[in-house]
């Protein structure tokens, strides 16, 4: 059987925009070519009947007006980079900025903004590409992306390559916003996260330091609780960022590891998430408000989601004893992370 393939609207400059539908026994992805976006994922709750459990829009204006990267591949760097600036072999490159003097989520004119070809489409697999042109965002090289979404016998399945041809930087997640018992606040959901440190951040949400212990503080998920359960506790982390919008620490395992769980309360569905980054930042939509141009026509507010963003810590350019996070011409990168 072949992959569902339907038009899903024109951006506002005139860019033809496609939806495919993926199916794998009770598994549903719905994946477009804008952002490389998850629009939905569905799956059966424990009486049966199919949840979707992501945020998205009904239309592609909704994804284009609203801001929050609903379900988007983020790129070519994902989070904040202070002062919109790297530096890579003793030269500095100017970012543009798109949050105060920061550039989040790789610009304003970043990957989950462009409109990506399809390579690759069957029943249950699509390969999308897009080149991010040199200077792009203000980053050096081309950057050459290729993104693989699959419906595996446990979830879906996504990976990132991505090839250059200056050295650069690169971390590609999926800004999904994951509701698993279909709407409604998520704060009730039960989450796990394989961590023992986060990244403590300053008030412009970049970090202040590599890590600091979860033990004895709200961002202990090492026992599963309700995402939350210690949200609204007087600490200073949790009031720079109204709420949980940090990087988990992950414990050091190789390959592709169970990372966190997540389990929607009311429809008993359980999502783990499998990463082969060193990461998960954890994020409970604190920002989040859109209009009624959402899936349910109800506009969505603040903690009705948690994201899982898998990736490397918030402006690691800018800290390169925490890591290399430069890609080279010759190298590859590729990440991967599923949500099972
Ligand atoms: C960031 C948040 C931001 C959100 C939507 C998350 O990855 O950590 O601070 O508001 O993306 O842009």
């Amino acid at each position: 059987m072949a992959v569902i393939r339907e038009p899903f609207g024109r951006t506002k400059d005139g860019r033809e925009v496609e939806k495919l539908t993926l199916r794998r026994g009770t598994l549903e992805a719905e994946v477009l070519t804008y952002g490389g976006v998850v629009a939905a994922l569905r799956t059966a709750d424990r009486t049966g009947t199919m949840v979707d459990v992501v945020l998205g829009y009904r239309t592609l204006a909704g994804y284009e007006e609203n801001g929050g990267y609903l379900g988007a591949l983020v790129g070519r760097y994902a989070n904040r980079i202070g002062g919109a600036r790297i530096t890579i072999d003793g030269q500095t490159y100017p970012l543009t900025a798109n949050e105060g003097a920061k550039q989040l989520h790789g610009g304003p004119e970043g990957f989950s903004f462009q409109v990506f070809d399809v390579a690759e489409a069957s029943k249950d697999r699509v390969v999308l590409t897009y080149t991010e042109p040199d200077g792009k965002n203000g980053f050096p090289g081309t950057l050459a992306l290729t993104a693989t979404y699959a419906l595996t016998e446990n979830g879906l399945s996504l990976r990132y390559e991505a090839v250059c041809d200056k050295p650069t930087v690169c971390n590609i997640t999926n800004h999904s916003y994951f509701n698993l018992n279909g709407g409604g606040s998520a704060m009730d959901h039960r989450l796990w996260v394989d961590a023992d440190a986060f990244t403590p951040i300053d008030a412009d949400s970049l970090p202040v330091a590599a890590s600091a212990d979860v033990a004895g503080t709200p961002f202990d998920f090492r026992t599963e609780k309700a995402v939350g359960r210690d949200i609204g506790q007087d600490h200073e982390q949790l009031r720079l960022a109204g709420g949980y919008d940090h990087n988990f620490v992950l414990t050091p395992k190789p390959g592709l590891r169970l990372a966190a769980r997540l389990t929607g309360e009311r429809s008993g569905i359980t999502m783990e998430c499998w990463t082969e980054q060193p990461g998960v930042q954890v994020y409970t939509a604190n920002f989040l408000e859109t209009d009624a141009s959402t899936k349910s026509g109800v506009p969505y507010g603040p903690r009705q989601a948690v994201c899982l963003e898998t990736q490397v810590p918030a402006d690691s350019p800018n800290h390169p004893e925490w890591g290399d996070v430069i890609l080279r011409p010759g190298q590859v990168y590729d990440a991967a992370t599923e949500y099972r």
